[in-house]
């Protein structure tokens, strides 16, 4: 496996977990989520579940801390629920809360873990939900107070800050497809969101900058498309589906525009005076995570925008069902800098695989796991060699969790979760990256 010194000296090794997705949202005073809201729907989520409970990660962050120090990460990017700090979305704030993220920070700093915080990674409060959640132009203003109020309390011990996780999935997940909470499907109120969110992204930088913040990111996750053949149809759907998945949010955030052929196909549906807030959409950040797992085959559809089918492809797949494309990365992290991103320092802010991982004798055997972290590796250190600014890596995810619409059922972690009893297991991956981090 790749090791610590196969990379340059300096280069970030970490975990990643979300909120939602492991902390127990039933416990400490947290405000409901749309996410509570769309698992309580009927055929939303496997098995109706939901982060009531999930990794119970609120009573046991300290052991959780432990399994990140003792494999030798220097990172650990974690993120903060909007509701558990402002149940409503705004005004009474949760002590409690703010209590959990303080001790949490200090708990890292205190073990040699550097913070990367992630503001929001998909719990949405009910309360603004109510109100059209993202798909509301207020929620920009909304989600800047409420940065400015975690930050005040855990900012000065932050290594580095990301606004919003994937604002793909935030908004076109939640208001095109549905998949996600808010469980939307309406092209009007998913490329309001799509626009809102990177307001709200942008709001928020200049916020904290001004507040006196540096080290501020964005979090952008990438699909690799191949085409089903080489029709020109073919051809302009790879670009609409190219567009949508891959370039609105970077160019909004490095160009300050978004993709013409885009705006020509939807851009009636923006707000009013959406042109007016691009300065804001791109406020400089200094550093962009990249978020990638998979490629998929890319066929054009009869019907609306964005008008692209997904084809079944040949390749491996992980227990998502997606195929195992390393060089994906490689593409991605030369396309930010190519034609977006330029010297800013770039970040795998996630990367990894799901797969059906059994305890058999207290081990999990998951060589499947360390192969493919393994090729990624080997992927982005072609990319540093091709001169991308690519300063640290972060593996997805530290430990089973909820993976959202996909319940419990699916299992991403380096560390295995009993999630009857909670008992952490740590797989055959947590301990290949423990070795390969020290040497
Ligand atoms: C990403 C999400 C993360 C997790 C992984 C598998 O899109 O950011 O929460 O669900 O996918």
């Amino acid at each position: 496996m790749y090791k610590r010194s196969d990379f340059p000296a300096g280069f970030q090794f970490g975990a990643s977990t979300a909120a939602y997705q492991i902390e127990g949202h039933s416990f400490g005073g947290a405000g409901r989520t749309h996410w509570d809201d769309f698992a309580a729907t009927s055929g939303n989520v496997v098995r109706a579940e939901n982060g009531a409970v999930a990794c119970d990660h609120y009573h046991r962050w300290e052991a959780d801390l432990d399994l990140i120090r003792d494999a030798g990460f220097d990172a650990y990017r974690f993120s903060t629920s909007w509701a558990r700090v402002l149940p409503e979305g705004r005004g009474a704030v949760n002590a409690e809360g703010l209590d959990f993220y303080d001790r949490l920070v200090d708990g890292m700093l205190e073990r040699g873990i550097k913070p990367m915080i992630t503001l929001y990674h998909w719990e949405l409060p009910s309360a603004l939900a109510d109100l059209g959640g993202w798909a509301n132009n207020d929620v920009a203003k909304w989600f800047a107070d409420y940065a400015e109020i975690i930050m005040g309390r855990v900012g000065d011990r932050i290594w580095k800050t990301a606004t919003i996780n994937e604002l793909y999935c935030v908004s076109v997940l939640g208001y095109l497809t549905g998949h996600h909470a808010p469980g939307t499907r309406n092209v009007r109120a998913a490329v309001r969101a799509m626009h809102n969110v990177s307001l709200a992204h942008g709001t928020a930088v200049e916020a904290l900058r001004a507040a006196g913040y540096g080290d501020l990111g964005a979090v952008c996750n990438f699909t690799h498309h191949r085409p089903v053949d080489d029709s020109p149809e073919t051809a302009a759907a790879m670009q609409r589906a190219d567009d949508l998945d891959n370039r609105f949010f970077l160019s909004g955030f490095f160009k300050g525009a978004y993709p013409e052929g885009l705006v020509e196909l939807v851009g009636q549906h923006l707000p009013e005076g959406w042109q007016d807030d691009m300065k804001t959409v791109s406020t400089p950040v200094d550093w962009l995570g990249v978020n990638y797992y998979f490629s998929t085959i890319v066929a054009a559809d009869d019907g609306p925008w964005p008008a692209v089918r997904q084809v079944e492809g040949p390749l491996p797949k992980t227990q998502m069902g997606w195929e195992i494309y390393p060089d994906g990365l490689r593409h991605f992290l030369r396309m930010c800098a190519d034609e977006y991103s330029g010297e800013t320092p770039l970040y795998i802010t996630e990367n990894g695989m799901a797969n059906a991982d059994l305890v058999d004798g207290g081990a999990v055997a998951d060589q499947v796991r360390i192969d493919y972290l393994d090729q990624h590796f080997a992927k982005a250190r072609q990319a540093i060699d091709e001169g991308v600014p690519l300063e640290g890596y972060f593996v997805w995810s530290l430990m089973d969790n909820y993976e959202w619409a996909l319940g419990y059922e699916k299992r991403f972690g380096i560390v295995h979760v009993d999630f009857d009893s909670q008992e952490r297991t740590p797989k055959a991956s947590y301990h290949a990256l423990k070795a390969a981090l020290a040497s």
